[in-house]
């Protein structure tokens, strides 16, 4: 019974494979090394593709992927129906707020409000009651109240140092963000017997690395 696992490079691989590796699954080379998108595991039936972080629940969410690992953002952005949402990896902790420059106050007029997450801005705003015009970007969104694009943005902050580094301030939180561990529901019913040790030792894995960080 294979199993395919959809992590994105960068900072959720970073922190996913540890925790993989405590379940007995690593990777037999190095992906940040490589131009190869599907890797062998110590696991046979194992292997591990490599997605943009927010193509991660739509390749799960279609079977194209059994189980994958994607910030919370992302999944509430994506809408994740048809995926199961079962184990809060705790990696990858951030915040997604409002920023704007720093001091700047209300135009007065209807607010422009720059993000990659269109979708989550537009449903947070209309719970304020604030009429808002969307811009939808995919990158540096820091950038659009500097130049004058936006008044606002919508991303997500975790130390502060982009804004600050680039005379915003945060707002308004609008959600904490973690990484998630989302497994298809087919899947999930047709590879239990696979799915479940694994997912069982994942959580295992993060409350030890918790009670650890307790007693540190
Ligand atoms: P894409 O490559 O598709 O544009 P991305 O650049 O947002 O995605 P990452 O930067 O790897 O991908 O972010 C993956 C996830 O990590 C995000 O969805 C979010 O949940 C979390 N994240 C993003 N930035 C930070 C940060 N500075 N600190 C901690 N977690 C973060
Ligand atoms: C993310 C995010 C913010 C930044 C926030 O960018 O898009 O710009 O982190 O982190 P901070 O509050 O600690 O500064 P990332 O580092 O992932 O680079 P990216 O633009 O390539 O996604």
């Amino acid at each position: 019974m294979s199993l395919t696992i959809a992590l994105s490079k960068g900072r959720i691989l970073k922190d996913t494979l540890p925790l993989l590796a405590e379940a007995g699954i690593e990777l037999l080379e190095d992906p940040e090394k490589s131009r190869k998108l599907i890797f062998p595991t110590t696991h046979p039936e194992v292997r591990i593709i490599i997605l943009r972080a927010t193509d991660v629940p739509t390749f799960v969410q279609q079977g194209a992927a059994d189980i994958g690992v994607a910030g919370k953002d992302v999944l509430v952005e994506h809408g994740a129906e048809g995926l199961y949402e079962l184990v809060d990896l705790r990696i990858a902790t951030c915040r997604l707020m409002t920023a704007g420059k720093v001091g700047a106050v209300h135009p007065g007029r209807r607010l422009r409000v720059a993000t990659k997450f269109v979708n989550i801005a537009k449903r947070w705003y209309a719970e304020q009651g604030e009429q808002v015009e969307l811009i939808k970007l995919y990158g540096s969104m820091e950038l659009a109240p500097i130049m004058d694009l936006a008044d606002l943005i919508v991303d997500v902050v975790d130390t502060g140092k982009t804004l600050k580094e680039n005379g915003l301030e945060p707002r308004d939180l609008i959600m904490p963000v973690s990484s998630r561990l989302v497994v298809n529901k087919t899947a999930m019913k047709l590879k239990q017997a696979r799915i479940q040790p694994l997912v069982d030792q994942l959580q295992a894995a993060v409350v030890r690395r918790q009670a650890s960080h307790v007693h540190a």
